[in-house]
């Protein structure tokens, strides 16, 4: 199974590189590396705290969100175009080098 690489930009300006398996989530990966994205409902499309933004060229190549994932953003404070739900997000080799924004409001927003 191939492994993908993706950079999250954290709020400060810090990078952090995260790999995983084709197939995993975004969140996933974020969490494997430590990355404080919340992920509150653990994927299950009730929260909003997993709200990253990715850059344009890898948000043309995921799928389209589902509309189910639009009605959770509209929730997420900084909402931008290319804003997405990172437990919604599957990586693939399409979207090796992926760079997501970590919004500073999408953390500890339950506080959890
Ligand atoms: S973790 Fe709650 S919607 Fe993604």
């Amino acid at each position: 199974m191939s492994t993908v690489t993706v950079t999250f930009v954290l709020h400060d300006g810090e990078e952090i590189e995260a790999s995983g398996a084709a197939g995993s989530t975004v969140l996933e990966l974020a969490q494997s590396a430590g990355v404080e994205i919340e992920g509150a409902c653990e994927g299950n499309m009730a929260c909003s705290t997993c709200h990253v933004v990715v850059d344009e060229t890898s948000f043309s190549s995921l799928p389209e969100p589902t509309e189910d994932e639009e009605e959770m953003l509209d929730l997420a404070t900084g909402l931008k175009r290319t804003s997405r739900l990172g437990c919604q997000i599957e990586v693939s080799p399409a979207v090796d080098g992926m760079r997501l924004e970590v919004p500073r409001e999408s953390r500890n927003m339950m506080g959890l």
